[in-house]
């Protein structure tokens, strides 16, 4: 007897066997989920709708690595984030057998970081600016999971690069909203505020540390550090002590030096001219350090919590220079695609999953599976077809058909194989005819 078809268990097979039989069946990694196709089909129309509005907006799409240095992200989105102190997947090195030192690591956990960097290396900073990129894909937090806030997600992220002009945060603030209204998204809000820049931002960090540093002990642990480390992180918190006491915190919105407050007006005002409702927030900071000027969320009162906003962005001038590149301005965005599938299937509840396929070729009989093969293709040339080879009778076959939502099925036994036709059955109106295989595509139209 050949190895290939030897079934008596060796030891290696037998205490694999023993393993296999002992633990439960595996499971996805907590926090991470699989998107099945009836979740799917929400996920499509929200990618393509993205894709559509981008496109439109002059955007280009490009694809990025899942995989970053990890100075990349810290020296990115600041060390002191929870998403680079907490929330980093990182990778175990592996050194390369060509003696290049092994480099740390992570899973990205955003894109703009990811996006500046691309833009240098792949030269784009040459050409005319500003350069205007999108990526559709997933990230990594390891955050605690919750509703909505999973440990792998999918993002739109859009950015502009290489001009510091407020008229370019308003396009990317008009694109995405736009996004959000041709989903048919209703009672999302627009929050915005300005966090100003190198020039305003210290004094107003020492006024913010002037009101909290009597009132230290309130705070909960974390806060209590970033008083003295980042004060500006302790408007992400939302703890309700720490919550009670950003009310009376001084405004960043009463520090702005002139240059931002100039900005600020324009943004608003070209905001108003869109006719796009907003709300400033002077507490909305985002919860990443690259952000100077502009930075806005939407946010949807039925997700709830801290899970509340659908996405969020703003300007980064000072990041390319944190990077190690040339001093250079962006703007971005980026929408969380789980969260307005969600909201696309539960509140607008519009996506039907299209049927795996329009036409099934069903056989009745053994020996029918080359038959059926040729079948199929002949109507894959005009309609997404699936083949039946199961052994199952022909009645289990149709019961499956009709749920399947397919609208055809081409029944077939020897004789008609023999033939070289098929029963044609309309599963909407039930009705049936001989329709020989040649005729299949113009039978189908
Ligand atoms: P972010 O606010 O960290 O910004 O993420 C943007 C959006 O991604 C959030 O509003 C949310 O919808 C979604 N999201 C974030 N974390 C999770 C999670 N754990 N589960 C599900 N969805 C999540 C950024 O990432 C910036 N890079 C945006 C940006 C682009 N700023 C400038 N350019």
């Amino acid at each position: 007897m050949s190895r290939l078809f030897d079934r008596t268990p060796g030891p290696a097979r037998v205490s694999r066997l023993a393993r296999v039989a002992n633990s439960s069946p595996i499971k996805a990694a907590r926090g991470v989920r699989d998107i099945l196709p009836a979740e799917r089909a929400a996920f499509v129309a929200v990618e393509r709708a993205a894709r559509d509005r981008a496109r439109r907006f002059g955007y280009q799409e490009v694809e990025l690595p899942i995989v970053e240095p990890v100075e990349l992200i810290e020296r990115g989105v600041g060390g002191d984030t929870d998403v680079a102190r907490k929330e980093l997947y990182r990778l175990e090195p592996h050194g390369d057998s060509d003696g290049e030192p092994a480099s740390r690591l992570v899973l990205r956990p955003e894109a703009t970081a990811s996006m500046v960097r691309a833009y240098f290396q792949g030269g784009l900073n040459q050409g005319p600016q500003p350069v205007r990129l999108f990526t559709i894909g997933p990230l990594f937090r390891h955050d605690k999971p919750q509703h909505l806030r999973y440990r792998q997600f999918i993002q739109f992220d859009v950015e502009v690069i290489g001009d510091p002009s407020p008229a370019y945060d308003v396009e990317v603030i008009e694109m995405t909203w736009r996004w959000l209204e041709e989903l048919g998204i209703e009672h999302v809000s627009l929050e915005l505020n300005s966090i100003g820049d190198g020039n305003c931002r210290p004094q107003y960090l020492r006024a913010l540390q002037d009101y909290y540093r009597p009132l230290k002990d309130r705070l909960h642990g974390d806060c209590q550090r970033r008083v003295e480390d980042n004060p500006l992180r302790l408007f992400d918190c939302k703890e309700p002590q720490c919550e009670a006491l950003k009310a009376s915190a001084p405004r960043i919105t009463d520090h702005l030096c002139e240059a931002c407050a100039v900005a600020f007006e324009e943004v608003k005002a070209m905001l108003d001219a869109a006719g796009l409702e907003y709300r400033v927030n002077p507490y909305l900071v985002r919860g990443l350090d690259y952000y100077t000027r502009t930075v806005f969320e939407y946010q949807h009162a039925a997700l709830g919590g801290a899970q509340n906003s659908l996405g969020g962005g703003g300007r980064y001038d000072r990041l390319a220079s944190d990077l190690g590149y040339p001093d250079t301005p962006g703007v971005g965005f980026a929408g969380g695609v789980d969260r307005v599938a969600h909201m696309l299937q539960h509140e607008v509840g519009t996506v039907t999953p299209p049927p795996a396929a329009d036409v099934l070729v069903l056989t009745m009989g053994d020996g029918l599976d080359r038959a059926a093969a040729h079948v199929g293709r002949i109507c894959r040339e005009v309609a997404s077809t699936a083949v039946d080879y199961s052994a199952r009778s022909l009645r289990a076959k149709m019961r499956a058909a009709d749920k399947s939502g397919a609208r055809w099925a081409a029944i077939m036994n020897a004789d008609e194989a023999a033939r070289r036709v098929v029963q044609l059955r309309n599963l909407v109106t039930g009705d049936q005819r001989e329709v020989a295989w040649d005729e299949l595509a113009e039978g189908l139209a």
